[in-house]
């Protein structure tokens, strides 16, 4: 038997419940994989209230990192005793050990601690998807200036690393001056506290009244509005999450009005819907990673029994950086 998390109906952390419940053996295209940390994610707390529905009763997590202990039929690019981290459905990563599709399953690098692989599989190939693959007609050149939201965070620390990478001027807006400092340490060019100041004013003013190519939006309904404001004409307005509530409905005229711009919801799993893309996606990553040019930040740590208090620090913006439970 082993511990795993789950949910029995939608609601608040309480709703999250330690059970024991038995690991049988992979199926075809399947791994058993046998965890050492486990990474905490936003969406969770989406599957935790029912703001992404899943059937209940259901395990919750979409990230880990740990060892394979048995594969399934026509599993190729695996094998028991493989140090491997992964991103994918369904999900379940909170817990010991569990037996899962293999397609989001990647062997991790030797250079890469379990730690930082359950920190970062699903946190850095969103910002990889955001800033290499959801880009405005132009494109984005060095120099450029881009928007991005909630930039302290676990997606977004990440952002900011490899933005500079590439040699993008990431305008960081967060909620606290602290966090801010954290977003420019971690190599955003400009910081804005939204919580005090008017972002689409301090862009415009960041821009000599240009306003930026693309804003990256995971906070939804609170910054919508002025994100828009943010964009220079024909640019991109790239929704991908909700953390304070998902965007409402809007008429698409206001695109036209602000400057004939586009509109995309970006979600990570359209990306890496094959074996393929995961894994070319994956390569990437870890070759950012292993180069120094993005590290991976884990600011909190809490085993995998305080499960309800890691949600609740979540939802209330206390955490910077990626969060992992950890397993005795
Ligand atoms: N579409 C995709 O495929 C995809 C994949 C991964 C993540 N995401 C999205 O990207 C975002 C970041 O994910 P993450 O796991 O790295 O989380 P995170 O950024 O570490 O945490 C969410 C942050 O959102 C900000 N926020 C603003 N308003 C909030 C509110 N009312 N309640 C709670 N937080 C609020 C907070 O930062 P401040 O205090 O600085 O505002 C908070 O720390 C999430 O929205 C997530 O859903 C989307």
């Amino acid at each position: 038997m082993t511990l795993a998390v789950q949910i029995r109906q939608p609601g608040g952390p309480e709703q999250l419940h330690i059970i024991d419940v038995q690991v049988g053996e992979p199926g075809p295209g399947e791994v058993r994989i046998r965890h050492h940390a486990i990474g905490l994610n936003f969406v969770d707390v989406y599957h935790r209230t029912g703001l992404y529905p899943v059937k209940m009763p259901a395990g919750i997590g979409m990230e880990a990192a740990g060892v394979i202990e048995a594969v399934g039929a026509g599993v190729t690019h695996l094998k028991a005793g493989d140090r491997a981290a992964y991103v994918g459905f369904p999900p379940g990563s909170y817990c010991e050990a569990r037996v899962m599709p293999a397609l989001g399953v990647c062997r991790l690098p030797d250079a890469i601690s379990f730690e930082t692989g359950a920190a970062m599989m699903l946190k850095g190939l969103t910002a990889q998807c955001l800033l290499r693959r959801t880009l405005p007609v132009e494109g984005l050149q060095a120099g450029d200036h881009i928007v991005f939201h909630a930039a302290a965070g676990g997606v977004g620390l990440i952002a900011c690393q490899w933005a500079k990478a590439l040699g993008l001027r990431l305008i960081a807006t967060a909620g606290t001056d602290e966090k801010c400092k954290l977003a420019l340490d971690n190599g955003a060019a400009h910081a804005i506290n939204y919580t005090k100041e008017d972002f689409a004013a301090r862009v415009k003013e960041i821009t000599h009244g240009k306003g930026v190519k693309v804003v990256y939006d995971s906070v939804g309904k609170d910054t919508w509005e002025k994100s828009l404001d943010c964009l220079r004409p024909f640019g991109l307005m790239a929704s991908f999450g909700n953390a304070s509530g998902p965007v409402p409905p809007f008429a698409p005229g206001i695109l036209a009005a602000k400057g004939s711009l586009y509109v995309t919801r970006q979600t990570l799993f359209t990306h890496i819907a094959t074996r393929e893309a995961m894994q070319a996606m994956a390569d990437e990553l870890f070759a950012v990673v292993e180069s120094g040019k993005v590290k991976i930040h884990i600011a909190q740590r809490y085993p995998l029994a305080e499960v309800q208090q890691a949600h609740r620090d979540l939802e209330a913006r206390k955490t910077t950086g990626s969060t992992i439970l950890t397993l005795p």
